[in-house]
């Protein structure tokens, strides 16, 4: 049988970069069931010719005939626009997609330079200040904006042990809760209190550390200390900040996959935007969704397909004669997948 692919390049430099993945799994052979690809639309781009951002029809045909999904990126508007809402928030919903799970990793750490990073972020990704519940009054003060904030057991608890899943699996075992109960004690505090109460719940985990660290002094620790880090767990909009955070000591966005994974369905994601400023330039770096491609493989259970795609990229990086200007590089897109492609 074969391995069904939904595509959804979206905007930007995703309509660069997902292709790239397309091809880097191509060339996985026979270590992987043969794929097939679906390419599915959304995005600003769909939103402006057709008035949705997230057409029905690619909810529904990745429900109904993809196996797992690929999702490049979208260049949301940082204004209101009556009718848009952006597409992967939807998806992450509609899929419940409740895990974005993006691992951190150096590659090649130049000695005093770099440090060595080797991490994964677990954050939640269906709910937080991210269920976009906002309002607009006038009050006494001027305009008065307001936002929903939903935290709950249920979210916190799957995420939790997800999380913990992943540091069990891992050889530290070690297991960080980032959150800011200190201030948001009912609502933070729920999540904290809920991820701690995982492995009495399962029974399980019994071997994995568990620490915490408010999440401002965790970004912070990251910069300073990052080898401290081995999971980390995080609401939703804090997950998201260290993510990028975390991408930032290992040299670009560029490197840093995910993958928004649910019980169901997995969909992976280069972490990084739709970068307008090198939009069309040919010069974006492939890398993070080639490892989104692996990931994806890997939660699936394909293993040895996901270890090649790995290696393959780890070789080129560490080679250093391809790479694309985000790594001080001179390459092109291409050029640094013809170089994989060469390892695979
Ligand atoms: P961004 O991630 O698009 O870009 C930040 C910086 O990193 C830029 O200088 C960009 O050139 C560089 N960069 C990112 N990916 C790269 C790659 N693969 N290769 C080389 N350089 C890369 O973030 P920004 O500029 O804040 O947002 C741009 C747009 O992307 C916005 O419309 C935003 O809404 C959207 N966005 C979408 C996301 C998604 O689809 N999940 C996530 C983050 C932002
Ligand atoms: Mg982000």
């Amino acid at each position: 049988s074969s391995l069904k692919i939904g595509l959804i390049p979206a905007d930007g430099i995703g309509k660069e970069v997902i292709p790239a993945a397309r091809q880097a799994i191509v060339a996985l052979g026979s270590d992987i069931p043969k794929p097939e690809f679906i390419n599915l639309h959304a995005g600003w781009e769909t939103f402006t010719r057709t008035g949705v951002a997230l057409p029905h029809e690619t909810v529904e045909i990745l429900k109904s005939e993809c196996d797992c999904a690929l999702f490049g990126s979208v260049s949301s508007p940082s204004r209101k626009v009556t009718g848009y809402s952006s597409p992967i928030v939807q998806l992450r919903k509609e899929l419940d997609l409740y895990a974005n799970v993006r691992p951190v990793v150096s590659v090649a750490p130049n000695a005093g330079e770099q440090p060595a990073v080797d991490l994964i972020v677990v954050r939640e990704n269906t709910e937080c200040l991210y269920v976009k519940q906002e309002q607009q009054i006038d009050g006494p003060n001027g305009k008065e904006a307001r936002a929903t904030r939903l935290i709950t057991e249920r979210a916190s608890r799957r995420i939790g042990q997800m999380a913990f899943e992943l540091a069990a699996a891992r050889s530290r075992k070690h297991l960080t809760i980032i959150h800011k109960s200190n201030v948001l004690s009912i609502t933070d505090g729920l999540f904290r209190e809920t991820v701690r109460g995982v492995p009495a719940l399962t029974g399980k985990y019994s071997d994995v550390t568990i620490a915490e660290q408010l999440v401002d002094s965790a970004v912070y620790r990251l910069f300073r200390e990052p080898e401290v880090f081995d999971v980390m767990v995080a609401p939703n909009l804090y997950g998201d900040i260290i993510s990028d955070a975390a991408a930032a000591l290992v040299g670009s966005l560029g490197l840093i996959p995910s993958i928004n994974a649910g019980d169901d369905f997995v969909m992976g994601e280069p972490v990084h935007g739709s970068a307008p400023d090198i939009e069309g330039k040919g010069i974006a770096n492939p890398i993070a969704s080639i490892r989104s491609a692996a990931l994806m493989l890997r939660h699936l259970g394909y293993t040895k397909g996901a270890d090649r795609l790995d290696v393959a990229v780890d070789q080129v990086i560490r080679e250093g004669r391809y790479l694309t200007p985000d790594l001080k590089g001179t390459s092109t897109t291409q050029e640094v997948l013809d170089a994989v492609l060469g390892k695979l």
